[in-house]
């Protein structure tokens, strides 16, 4: 299979991704749009004519985007709830031509469950967005050629989807181990939805966004971030020359939800700008999409274990 490529390098920001791209006129949702790199999705977005609607447990947060750009609005989600995916579906109108599956959480310290007994990762960072998606397909069928994106993660190397224990009642829980199941179960989505949904003219696409100091790391310790040369001895954040800025560590996002390079394009991974090889996952694999995360069967199956749950 050939690999997509672009001409944007590691280092391209999301507004010159988008440059010369007009998006006036296409309506595209954002979660968790109102801060770090969903923010700054936002300003790609919106910068290049997009309205964008953040999607946000707090809508009072979305309010310096909602000034800097007219043509935006806020409206409330918890992807923790499957009511309120449902009221946000319920009260969405009109087509839809981008679906952006950003928000997530990371290594929630001890193990918590939704209220459909999910581990609280894959809930919110999958489950949630599923529940999304499906509410609003009708609204992505009317749009004609609509993208869904999913911003899944490097940690899908770590570790697949445990079909057997997916919810960590047998296993003991590992905070890290559970985020990278949930990333790959995002690279699943994408994969599910091009497998299922092509006929409606929806694509489908998954992204690393790269590593990038935003409060998704607030559940890690100094020990971690200092491994990671994030951190230095007396606890001060630190930015080691691999981490990207945050309008860097949006534009994979924006490239495939709004560049016309990905037309036609669907159910692949992408990490700096370019598709990603398939590769066997492991501990020191730092590059590529593993074969678990893009493994057609593990869609289905993934698809037909969260399907009876999201209705
Ligand atoms: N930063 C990195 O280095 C990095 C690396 C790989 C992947 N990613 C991925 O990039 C995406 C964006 O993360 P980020 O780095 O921008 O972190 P962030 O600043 O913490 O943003 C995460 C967003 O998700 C929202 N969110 C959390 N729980 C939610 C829920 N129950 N319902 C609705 N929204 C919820 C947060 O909203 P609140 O403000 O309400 O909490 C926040 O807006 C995530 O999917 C993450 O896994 C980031």
């Amino acid at each position: 299979m050939t690999l997509t490529t672009t001409p944007f390098g590691k280092r391209a920001t999301a507004a010159e991704v988008l440059d010369g791209v007009d998006l006036s006129g296409r309506r595209m949702i954002v979660t968790g749009g109102s801060s770090g790199l969903g923010a700054e999705t936002v300003r790609a977005l919106a910068g290049a004519g997009a309205q964008v609607t953040i999607a946000t447990r707090n809508p009072d947060d979305a309010k310096p985007l909602l000034a800097e750009f007219p043509q935006t609005q806020a409206a409330a989600l918890d992807l923790a709830d499957l009511n309120s995916v449902r009221a946000f579906c319920s009260a969405w109108s009109g087509p839809l031509d981008g679906l952006v599956a950003n928000a997530g959480v990371m290594m929630l310290p001890t193990r918590q469950t939704n209220a459909q007994g999910w581990e609280m990762q894959l809930a919110i960072n999958y489950l949630g967005h599923f529940a999304l998606a499906v509410g609003l397909r009708p609204a992505l069928q009317s749009a004609e050629n609509a993208r869904v994106v999913v911003v899944s993660s490097g940690a899908q190397l770590r570790a697949g989807l445990d079909f057997d224990d997916p919810h960590f009642e047998r296993r003991s829980y590992d905070p890290f181990v559970a985020y990278s199941q949930s990333k790959t179960a995002d690279v699943l989505l994408a994969v599910g939805i091009s497998r299922r949904w092509a006929e409606d003219g929806i694509t489908a696409n998954a992204c690393a966004p790269g590593s990038i100091h935003t409060n998704l790391a607030r559940h890690m310790d100094k020990a971690t971030l200092m491994a990671l040369g994030a951190m230095d001895a007396d606890g001060n954040l630190v930015t080691p020359d691999y981490f990207k800025t945050p309008a860097q560590g949006a534009a994979t996002t924006v490239l495939l939800a709004a560049s016309p390079l990905l037309d036609g394009i669907s159910g692949r991974y992408f990490e700096d700008n370019q598709e990603s090889e398939v590769v066997d996952g492991g501990p020191d694999v730092r590059e590529g999409v593993a074969k678990w995360s893009v493994d057609p069967a593990a869609a289905d199956r993934l698809w037909d274990y969260a399907l009876p749950v999201v209705h």
